[in-house]
């Protein structure tokens, strides 16, 4: 049985690169809503509504285990479709949190994320349960998405935009800074430069998958990758492939998503 992941786009293929590290021999079934992509920016309704076509979509294809891979659908989306769902629903949130506790015994801890991802609060309610005593600085950092998109991983402008949106956090001398974005792994390197050794990353893609390890052995043979997805793939796929290694894609095909209104 394959193992569903779904993003607002490509994005989500950091969080499928460590899931394969983790589960090698299962087949990932991956949706990437490239039609309707940027979810961080638009309403917990209009996310909850386009989650509900892609996990219907996943289960009519099979998967008896899905990963929400994008932080803002995981925000937004996770706890009120999870009981629907009849299989399990893995979002980013718990397992990120979980990484953020474990990298550091004292806070504070900043956040990054999109948009709707820090103003649904989530991640600061998530920390404030586990550690009420934890200062939360979180962040919205928008542009950095677009800036991935376009390959800008490093250099001058991305530099200038990290360190804008970091001052703030940095002058509240954080301890840990937890990645609540899919894109966000993939600028780790200038993140890392900007903040100093002093400050821990929390990837959300390797802790939700490291997670989901603890409780899944003995699969099949090798696993095969397939991405389906709702427009044309950009050029950002290719980046992205180029990340996840030469030849682990199987297929990509576009797909059409059915209302579940
Ligand atoms: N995938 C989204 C997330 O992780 C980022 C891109 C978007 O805004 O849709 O929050």
């Amino acid at each position: 049985m394959p193992l569903g992941v779904f993003d607002s786009g490509i994005g989500g293929l950091t969080v499928v690169r460590s899931l394969r590290v983790a589960f090698p021999k299962r087949d990932i079934l991956y949706v990437g809503d490239t039609a309707r992509v940027p979810y961080g920016n638009k309403s917990p309704e209009t996310v909850r509504s386009y989650s509900r076509e892609i996990i219907s979509f996943l289960k009519a294809q099979g998967a008896d285990r899905m990963v929400v891979a994008c932080n803002t659908a995981s925000a937004l989306a996770v706890e009120s479709l999870r009981p629907g769902v009849g299989v399990p629903l893995h979002g980013m949130i718990e397992s990120g949190v979980a990484a953020a506790l474990a990298a550091s015994a004292e806070g504070p801890v900043g956040v990054i994320g999109t948009s709707a991802t820090i103003a649904s609060g989530a991640y600061q309610q998530a920390l404030a349960k586990e550690r009420p005593g934890w200062k939360v600085f979180a962040r919205a950092t928008p542009l950095l998405v677009p800036l991935v998109e376009e390959g800008w991983l490093d250099g001058e402008v991305t530099e200038k935009v990290v360190r804008e949106y970091l001052q703030p956090l940095m002058k509240e001398k954080i301890r840990v800074l937890v990645l609540a974005c899919t894109h966000y792994p993939l600028l780790k390197g200038v993140l890392a430069k900007v903040l100093g050794p002093g400050v821990k990353l929390v990837d959300s893609s390797e802790a939700c998958a490291d997670s989901m390890r603890a409780s899944e052995n003995g699969i099949q043979e090798k696993g095969r990758l397939k991405i389906f997805l709702t427009d044309e793939p950009g050029p950002f796929l290719g980046r992205v492939e180029g990340f996840l290694g030469k030849g682990t894609v199987d297929s990509v095909e576009r797909i059409q998503l059915v209302s579940q209104a």
